[in-house]
């Protein structure tokens, strides 16, 4: 037979609550730091893979369009590791769809790389344990290998290739949400990669990032295992703070806030005068974040349509881990 195809399979977004930004290996995707996100169900990427002696090379298609050769970098990372693994030599063609709000800038590496590397797996038939497939989504994006897993993932930072992966912490089956606020759905000036390599290099603050990273790890997971929703909320916004700070302190500067973002940032904070739990957290990105109760998501989903339109609030719920789905659970979307 000249094709081995996977079945289709789904991995879910992730926004972290404690942050990676900075590696200490870039060939192998080190983080300086643990890192600790949740899995949600709102954005997902469905994904096949087919390796077939009849590619002249590979290809990836995203909604149904190709794409060109520069935005495979990622994608062939895995895919080089995968066929040496396997060892075959064929190319392959990726075919991928992202359950996102249409132009919301939301399309996540994340999901999309931890699909793919389920997708080879179950390809090539390799059978990686769920640690080794952690390891290979990293090696496409760092933040991939959490979404593996489902609801509270803690990444590991490790010493080496093989030592560095995500782990289950908490399912997450209790009283949190969160809701999305897309301010801006362009195409970032400064990817993360480069961001964090700026900040590393420059910011002197990095040391104290480190050191404080390790701290509120600490305190985070005792706060998720006391399920307080607060406590965790509260880590959760000064953890972005900090990683935004090394950016206005890199040099050059930088940063991926626009007016718009502050304009969530206080609404989050008149939510908390009125008495809702309700943090923010950001990324690369002027997207904001909301950290809040599923029990009160409806009633501050509303509050937020006094200011913004529903094509601009996404409300999701924790989400499971990667999985297998059938071609009619498949949300096929034509860009
Ligand atoms: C701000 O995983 O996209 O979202 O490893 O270079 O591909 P690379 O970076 P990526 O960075 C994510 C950065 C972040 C914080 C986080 O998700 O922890």
């Amino acid at each position: 037979m000249n094709t081995k195809s996977s079945d289709w399979m789904r991995a879910y977004a992730n926004i972290a609550f404690i942050k990676y930004w900075g590696k200490k290996d870039e060939a192998l995707l080190l983080p300086q730091n643990n890192s600790l996100s949740l899995t949600l169900d709102a954005f997902y990427t469905d994904t096949k893979v087919e390796f077939s002696k009849d590619l002249m090379a590979d290809e990836l298609w995203i909604n149904g369009q190709k794409q060109e050769a520069h935005a495979l970098k990622k994608v062939q990372q895995i895919l080089d590791i995968a066929r040496e693994l396997g060892q075959v030599t064929e190319y392959a063609k990726v075919s991928s769809y992202n359950a996102v709000p249409t132009a919301a800038g939301l399309a996540s590496s994340a999901s999309g790389l931890a699909a793919l590397t389920a997708a080879v797996d179950d390809a090539l038939g390799l059978h990686l344990s769920k640690q080794e497939l952690s390891c290979l989504a990293r090696r496409g994006s760092g933040s991939a290998c959490r979404s593996i897993f489902g609801g509270f993932v803690e990444w590991q930072q490790g010493t080496d290739d093989s030592d560095s992966y995500a782990i289950p912490i908490d399912e997450a089956n209790w009283d949190i949400g969160m809701i999305f606020v897309i301010v801006h759905d362009g195409k970032k000036d400064i990817s993360s990669t480069e961001g964090m390599r700026r900040a590393v290099e420059t910011s002197p603050f990095y040391n104290a990032w480190k050191s404080s990273c390790e701290k509120d790890l600490h305190e985070i997971k005792k706060a998720i295992k006391q399920r307080n929703l607060e406590r965790v909320g509260q880590i959760a916004e000064h953890s972005a703070l900090k990683m935004h700070s090394l950016n206005f302190s890199a040099q050059p500067p930088f940063n991926y806030w626009s007016p718009e973002s502050i304009q969530v940032m206080n609404c989050v904070k008149d939510l908390r005068k009125a008495g809702y739990v309700a943090y923010f957290t950001m990324d690369a990105g002027p997207n904001v974040k909301i950290i809040c109760k599923a029990s009160e998501m409806d009633i501050i989903y509303d509050k937020l349509l006094s200011n913004y339109s529903p094509d601009q609030l996404v409300k999701a719920l924790p989400g499971p881990g990667v999985q297998k789905v059938n071609e009619d659970q498949v949300m096929i979307i034509e860009d």
